[in-house]
């Protein structure tokens, strides 16, 4: 039952789809990517004038092959004649080819313009967009829209010229050899285009929901197929569920398939019907009229010839709306994409940090996490329902100065914003009120390369790109010679687990780095952190409790990182505290306490409180070494 009633249901309801506009503006700017190839696209214009024109000739040739050939028995002539049809064959096909090769080709080079463009823009957004946006969904756009783009682009460049030229002339014939019939059929054509417009409508529609619903199933897969997710649905998932799910977005995604069919096929249906209505007419009263000895019999079949092709030309202009229209549908989700305006932008006159030992300063910075509405698409988050109440504020006067070379170590309960803290030092996000400050230059002001250069993020979860790990290293640095990437390994404290592997180096990480442990993870991302070298480092120290051996080793790659660095560490660790040389006591989102170990361990405070839970306990592992 579901089976018939799925796609049945849906077959009435998308009426909301339909009521979408394209924006105004859509059509200059997709006309703007076809400005670089102007030169291919004169050429390609050239090819369809000469088709078209020779496309019609032929019906001139059959009239003289029956008018002054058959009928007055001039053999040679015929044989000419037929000679130059085949002849004309030729060319056609020649042409025809000709035209499919410029077209793809300008065709193919839109796509990689778009997708280029799409994947720059994307990795310019920040991280807020990100952590709002379903992969899936991006990746569609990315893939589908924009080869759907090309295809309609194609198709509008030989359709809209070839067909049009077609139609001229072949009326201008007819109009010659009768005009009373020709002005019959030209009555007829609007029963052609009507139709064609309330149909390409329907279809442009239905278009909108394939893609659509496209997205939403990718979105599915990718959340499903990554290891994260695989590892959850096996641990938490309930099969049967996810799998009814999904079967009901391919249900729906088929069901709009039967749909976009069905609407193709009634269009051509409606549209050939109408053909034969003029093809009857024409045999019907082109007949009388050589019967009668008003038309010669040449001019008949001629007619009826030129007549069976202006079909196809008055077709493919009808459907040009619907090509036009899918055309526009994607580039308009592409455009939609481009136009989300990045959050974080460099400035014009932005200045460079420069290479050397960096301070750092908080000066009263208050913080909130930016909506949806400021960050995403609500066509991209599949649950697009916009949140009501404005985000809550996260960081209150968030004052603090770090002297190039110091220590920093931020702790305080679990969501009491340690980590947001630090996502605001290299721009991941922008301070709503105060200023961020490395070495005087707020960073709103400096470059993001330097930006870049300058500070080095080892985050809590320390993810590893889907690759070997001396690529997921010289990422940070795709200069590092293999002794450097050694080196960083060495001080990493992980090199002997890289060379225990078979493949050593080279050896594929799994995606997400799955293939090690935590705490090797996190000392490949610290090896990562010292090829690159940065000048003020933040590590968002794991929480999960390493045995005293991993603790060691960790310890000791820590000691490497920070010498000759400013650092900002989210202390979990007894060591790191002691050694720090301000301890920062961060809770609900405020800087409840300030000091070095020995002041706040003395005072009654929430320090002396997280030392009891949280640090006393690590006293015994680290007293061990
Ligand atoms: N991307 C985000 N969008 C909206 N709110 C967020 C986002 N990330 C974090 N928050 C909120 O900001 C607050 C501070 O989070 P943050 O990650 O800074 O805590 P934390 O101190 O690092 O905690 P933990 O010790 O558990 O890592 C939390 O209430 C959290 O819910
Ligand atoms: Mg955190």
């Amino acid at each position: 039952m579901r089976g018939l009633a799925g796609p049945l249901s849906s077959f009435t309801k998308d009426s909301k789809v339909l009521e979408q506009k394209i924006k105004p503006g859509t059509t200059r700017r997709t006309l703007a990517y076809a400005a670089p190839h102007s030169s291919l696209l004169l050429v390609l214009l050239i090819v369809v004038v000469t088709g078209a024109t020779v496309g019609i000739a032929n019906p001139l040739i059959y009239r003289e092959i029956i008018n002054q050939g058959i009928l007055k028995q001039n053999i040679p002539l015929i044989v000419r004649l037929a000679l130059l049809i085949a002849g004309l064959g030729v060319l056609d096909a020649a042409l025809g080819f000709a035209q499919t090769y410029l077209a793809t080709r300008i065709g193919a080079d839109l796509v990689v313009t778009l997708r280029t463009r799409l994947f720059e823009h994307i990795q310019r957004m920040p991280l807020a967009f990100f952590s709002r946006t379903q992969t899936g969904a991006l990746v569609s756009r990315l893939m589908s829209d924009a080869t759907g783009a090309r295809t309609a682009f194609t198709d509008i460049l030989s359709n809209v010229a070839g067909n049009s030229i077609s139609v001229t002339l072949i009326v201008a014939a007819m109009f010659v050899m009768s005009w009373r019939i020709t002005l019959v059929v030209l009555v007829l054509l609007p029963l052609f285009v009507l139709p064609a417009r309330y149909w390409g409508r329907l279809i442009q529609g239905v278009t909108r929901e394939l893609y659509d619903v496209a997205g939403k199933m990718s979105s599915v897969m990718v959340e499903r197929f990554n290891v994260g997710g695989a590892l959850l649905g096996k641990l938490f998932g309930r099969p049967a569920d996810d799998i009814r799910a999904f079967e009901a977005k391919a249900r729906q995604l088929s069901a709009a398939g039967i749909k976009a069919a069905l609407y193709g096929r009634m269009f051509g249906t409606m549209l050939l019907l109408m053909a034969s209505f003029a093809t009857a007419l024409a045999y019907g009263w082109g007949g009388v009229l050589a019967a009668r000895h008003v038309l010669d019999l040449g001019t008949v079949v001629a007619l009826v010839s030129l007549l069976a092709r202006l079909y196809a030309p008055v077709m493919g202009l009808s459907n040009v709306q619907v090509t036009v229209m899918t055309a526009l549908v994607s580039f308009e989700r592409v455009f939609e994409i481009l136009d989300l305006a990045p959050m974080i932008k460099e400035k014009p006159d932005a200045v460079p940090i420069p290479a050397g030992p960096v301070g750092l300063s908080f000066a009263h910075v208050a913080f909130r996490y930016p909506s949806a509405a400021e960050v995403s698409l609500a066509s991209l988050e599949s649950i697009a329902i916009p949140d009501k109440r404005p985000p809550r504020v996260v960081l209150h006067d968030i004052d603090f100065t770090v002297a190039p070379g110091q220590l920093v170590a931020l702790v305080g309960p679990s969501g009491s914003g340690k980590t947001t803290i630090t996502h605001l030092i290299p721009r991941l996000y922008d301070v709503q009120s105060g200023a961020v400050r490395i070495n005087g230059i707020d960073v709103r002001d400096a470059t993001l390369s330097s930006l870049n250069e300058r500070v080095g993020i080892v985050t809590q979860d320390a993810h590893l790109f889907h690759d070997t790990i001396r690529a997921n290293l010289t990422y940070a640095r795709p200069d590092a010679t293999d002794q450097q990437i050694r080196a960083a390994l060495q001080d990493a404290q992980i090199l002997d687990v890289v060379d225990s592997l078979p493949e050593g180096l080279d050896t594929m990480v799994g995606e997400r780095g799955y293939r090690f442990s935590g705490g090797e993870k996190q000392r490949l991302a610290i090896a990562r952190l010292l090829l690159k070298s940065p000048d003020l480092v933040v590590l968002d120290e794991a929480t999960a409790h390493l045995d005293s051996r991993s603790e060691a080793a960790l310890q000791q790659a820590l000691e490497r990182v920070l010498v000759g660095r400013t650092a900002i560490v989210i202390a979990h660790r007894l060591s790191t505290v002691v050694k720090a040389d301000q301890i920062l006591v961060v809770q609900d989102g405020r800087i409840v306490q300030r000091g070095t170990h020995e002041q706040l361990a003395a005072d009654p405070g929430l320090y002396a409180q997280l030392y009891q839970r949280q640090f006393a306990t690590q006293e015994d592992t680290s007293a061990a070494h």
